[in-house]
C-alpha cells in the first residue's frame, strides 16, 4: 500500500473501499494449520463463515483442504456453490432452516445439535430416509472457568444430554460424528479447560466419535498497538497449539484411528487479511476539540463496537497537512458515537485517505444498510486488481421493498 496505488484505486473505485489480502489468508491458513498438525496429525480447520464469507475466501479454505463452518442455509449454500464436498460441511447455530438441513443431511453434511427440540425434527426426517445414514453432532457445553454462561449447546451434566445421546443410539441411521464445544472467550488460559474437559466427557460417555471440534475463539495476528488494548495477553497460533494438542496426542497415544481434531476459527485467520480505506471529508474543531470526518464509519470497520482503535496510517492525498493532537475520527453516519478511531495525534488534512488495518473479521458481514450502502471490495496483487465485491447501489437495498 502506498500513496499512488491509494490514488489509483481512488479514481477507479471511489473514496471508500476495503481491501483484500487472500496470501495472508493461505499464510493463516497453513501456519495454523501446521502448529497443530506437528503435536497432533489428525487435526483440520472448519473455517467459521459467518466471520466473513466472501466467496474467494471460502473457496481458498476449500482448494487448502479445510472444512466449512456455517450457521445458516445462506451459509451453507455459499460452501456449496464454491464447491465444498457435503462432507465437509458442519451446520452450527441456534436456529436452523430445517428445510436446508434436510438437505445437506441427505447428502451428507453434518448438523450439530444445539438443544433437545432439534431431535424430533431430525428423527422425523431419519425415518422419511431410511436408506441414508445422517451425520450428526452435538454441541456440549461446561464451564471452562471463563465467568461466562454460554446459552449454547447442551449441559453436559443435564437429562437433556442423556436423552438426546439415547435418541440419536436408539435411531438406526443416525450417525453420532462428532461432539463440538464453542467459547467465545480467546484468552490463551481457557484452551486446555477445553481440551481436558472434552476428553473427560468422552471417557465418561465410553465414546469414541470420529470428530471432535474445540469451536473458534482464538486471537489472530495484530499490530502491537492493538495488542495492547486487550487486558490479556495475546497468544501466538503455536500457544493454542501448545496448549491443546499434546493433551490428544497423550490421549490417544495408543490408538490406531485416532478421532479427527477440528477448530472452527473465524476472527484468527481473517482479521489481519482487510484493510479499509477512506477519505477525510472534513475537519473541524468543536470547543477545542479536533474531530475529522471521514467516508466510512465504525458499522464499516467494527459492528461489534469493541471501542478498540485499530491499526491506523494516514497517506498524504489531500490538501496540506497540520499537525493535531488527540483527533478524533468520526463517520458518515448521524450516530453521534460513530467514531471509528479516537485520540489520534499526527499530520492530517482534507482529502487524505485513512487506512484502517485489522478489519477482516465481523465487518463485511456485519455492516447494517445505514445511511450509505456498503463499499467496494478489491484485492491487490502482482496481477492487478480485483474486484471482489463490487460497491453496493441503492437497487441492492431497496429492490426488497414496495414502494
Ligand atoms: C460455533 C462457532 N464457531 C466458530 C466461531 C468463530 O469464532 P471466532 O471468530 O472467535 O474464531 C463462532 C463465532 O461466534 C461460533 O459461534
Amino acid at each position: 500500500m502506498n500513496k499512488e496505488i491509494l490514488e489509483k484505486l481512488t479514481a477507479d473505485y471511489g473514496d471508500a473501499f476495503y481491501v483484500l489480502d487472500t496470501e495472508q489468508f493461505r499464510k493463516n491458513f497453513s501456519e495454523l494449520k501446521a502448529e497443530f498438525s506437528k503435536i497432533y496429525s489428525n487435526f483440520n480447520i472448519a473455517y467459521s463463515y459467518k466471520t466473513n464469507y466472501t466467496p474467494k475466501l471460502c473457496r481458498t479454505v476449500n482448494e487448502m483442504g479445510g472444512y466449512a463452518e456455517v450457521v445458516s442455509d445462506m451459509e451453507m449454500e455459499i460452501a456449496l456453490r464454491v464447491g465444498v464436498k457435503p462432507e465437509k460441511i458442519i451446520w452450527n447455530g441456534p436456529y436452523k432452516n430445517y428445510k436446508k438441513v434436510e438437505e445437506l443431511l441427505i447428502i451428507g453434511g453434518t448438523v450439530n445439535l444445539d438443544s433437545v427440540y432439534e431431535i424430533q425434527k431430525i428423527r422425523n426426517i431419519a425415518e422419511r430416509y431410511p436408506r441414508h445414514t445422517l451425520n450428526i453432532g452435538i454441541r456440549v457445553n461446561f464451564d471452562i472457568g471463563d465467568g461466562v454462561t454460554s446459552r449454547f449447546g447442551f449441559d453436559i451434566e443435564s437429562e437433556d444430554f442423556e436423552n438426546v445421546l439415547r435418541l440419536i443410539n436408539e435411531t438406526g441411521n443416525l450417525n453420532l460424528i462428532g461432539i463440538q464445544c464453542h467459547f467465545a472467550t480467546r484468552r490463551l488460559d481457557t484452551w486446555k479447560p477445553r481440551a481436558e474437559k472434552m476428553l473427560a466427557l468422552l471417557d465418561r460417555l465410553n465414546l469414541k466419535p470420529p470428530h471432535i471440534d474445540l469451536g473458534g475463539g482464538l486471537f489472530g495476528k495484530m499490530d502491537e498497538s492493538l495488542k495492547v488494548q486487550f487486558d490479556s495477553a495475546i497468544p501466538d497460533y503455536k500457544e493454542y497449539a501448545e496448549a491443546v494438542a499434546p493433551v490428544f496426542a497423550e490421549y490417544y497415544k495408543d490408538c490406531k484411528d485416532k478421532p479427527l481434531l477440528l477448530i472452527e476459527p473465524g476472527s484468527a485467520l481473517v482479521g489481519d487479511c482487510m484493510k479499509f480505506a477512506s477519505k477525510v471529508v472534513n475537519i473541524k474543531e468543536v470547543r477545542g476539540k479536533a474531530i475529522a470526518t471521514l467516508l466510512g464509519s465504525i458499522y464499516n470497520i467494527n459492528p461489534t463496537l469493541n471501542k478498540k482503535n485499530p491499526p491506523i496510517k494516514v497517506y498524504n492525498t489531500g490538501v496540506e497537512q497540520k499537525h493535531y493532537s488527540d483527533l478524533d475520527f468520526g463517520g458518515f453516519t448521524c450516530i453521534e458515537s460513530d467514531y471509528l478511531y479516537r485520540n489520534y495525534s499526527g499530520k492530517l488534512a482534507q482529502g487524505d485517505t485513512v487506512v484502517f488495518g485489522n478489519v477482516g473479521s465481523y465487518s463485511v458481514v456485519l455492516k447494517p444498510p445505514f445511511i450509505l450502502p456498503n463499499f467496494p471490495v478489491i484485492e491487490i496483487s502482482d496481477k492487478g486488481c480485483e474486484l471482489i465485491k463490487r460497491a453496493e447501489v441503492f437497487e441492492d437495498l431497496f429492490h426488497t421493498f414496495s414502494f
